[in-house]
């Protein structure tokens, strides 16, 4: 997809790093920018520069694990504009770090809420209003090289990223019969403000979260060395134009891919040696399976 001019774009998350990012890419582009924000401040001062870079930007305060509310919300950014969205970028995220054993509930409930909650709920929002406004577009989630591998210190953040890239290759393979193509932007790490996402939560009963000054002074650090979030945009842009799934614009992490689906190949065997009979059964039902799943949905898009 590469005609961006004229179409509505909502934005998670767009009143900061990689979301606004993303605003003034895809403004300058010519999209007209809905950006939607739990942090109402950072929203208004965050119009005010789209504005100022004469983008046609309107901010929608939203907490995205509020279903409800962002039924609303797209209601709303609808009606503002007089027309659907059709670019659609799940953006908004937090990350909440410290040793897995340590993790609570309540930071379970928060981190998978936000990270993986919101993702499904801009999905149930906007992909069956895109399907039937009939104009194509793009779907966009942001997810991380993070969510390829777990890690004792990042393990729900970890797994709720998995999650996204998981649900968006479902979609990839759905959305572009109805003229929808989907990405997943996998970043590694962005110049954000995300060291301070646990000042968007409210107070937990309990937590494992690490918030003391000198880890999130480490974390600030960290991030500060990040790709700029306009450039991570212009790689998305690009993505999209080449329409491309992945997006993953981090040379520097290709050793650690290359060692984590190594390891993961390196589990299969060459053969079933205990039974090669019953793999060759497996083979031909799973087959079978699959061809009738693929008639079935392809049907299914028929009748859409
Ligand atoms: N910063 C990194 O190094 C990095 C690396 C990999 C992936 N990511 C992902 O990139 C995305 C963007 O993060 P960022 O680094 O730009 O961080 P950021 O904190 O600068 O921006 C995230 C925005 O999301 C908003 N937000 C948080 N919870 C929300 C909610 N419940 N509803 C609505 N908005 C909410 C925040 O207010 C903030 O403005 C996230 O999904 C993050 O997980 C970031």
């Amino acid at each position: 997809m590469r005609d961006f001019a004229g179409r509505v774009a909502f934005i998670t998350g767009g009143a900061s790093g990689a979301g606004f990012g993303q605003a003034l890419v895809f403004g300058r582009a010519g999209a007209r920018i809905a950006i939607a924000d739990v942090r109402r401040d950072a929203l208004d001062a965050a119009v005010d520069r789209l504005t100022e870079a004469g983008i046609d930007a309107r901010g929608f305060a939203l907490d995205i694990t509020d279903r409800a509310a962002y039924a609303r919300t797209a209601d709303a950014v609808e009606e503002h504009f007089g027309d659907p969205v059709t670019l659609l970028f799940n953006t908004a995220g937090v990350n909440g770090f410290g040793p897995i054993e340590t993790m609570t509930y309540d930071d379970f409930d928060w981190i998978m809420g936000v990270n993986l909650g919101g993702v499904i709920n801009g999905m149930q929002t906007f992909v069956p209003r895109m399907i039937a406004a009939g104009r194509g577009g793009h779907v966009t989630s942001v997810a991380s090289v993070g969510g390829f591998e777990g890690s004792r210190m990042t393990g729900p953040y970890s797994m709720a990223k998995a999650g996204v890239i998981n649900l968006m290759e479902s979609y990839a393979q759905a959305l572009p019969a109805h003229g929808i193509g989907v990405s997943v932007l996998c970043p590694a790490s962005i110049r954000s403000n995300i060291s301070d996402a646990h000042l968007t939560r409210t107070q937990p009963a309990a937590t494992g979260v690490l918030t003391d000054d000198e880890f999130v002074g480490a974390l600030r650090e960290v991030y500060s060395h990040g790709m700029d979030p306009e450039h991570l945009a212009l790689h998305l842009k690009r993505g999209i134009e080449r329409d491309q799934l992945y997006v993953i614009p981090y040379p520097e992490v290709r050793d650690d891919l290359e060692g984590t689906f190594g390891r993961i190949l390196d589990a299969l065997p060459d053969s079933d040696d205990l039974d090669p009979a019953g793999a060759a059964s497996r083979e031909r039902a799973l087959a079978e399976f699959r061809a009738a799943a693929r008639r079935r949905a392809d049907n299914a898009e028929r009748t859409i």
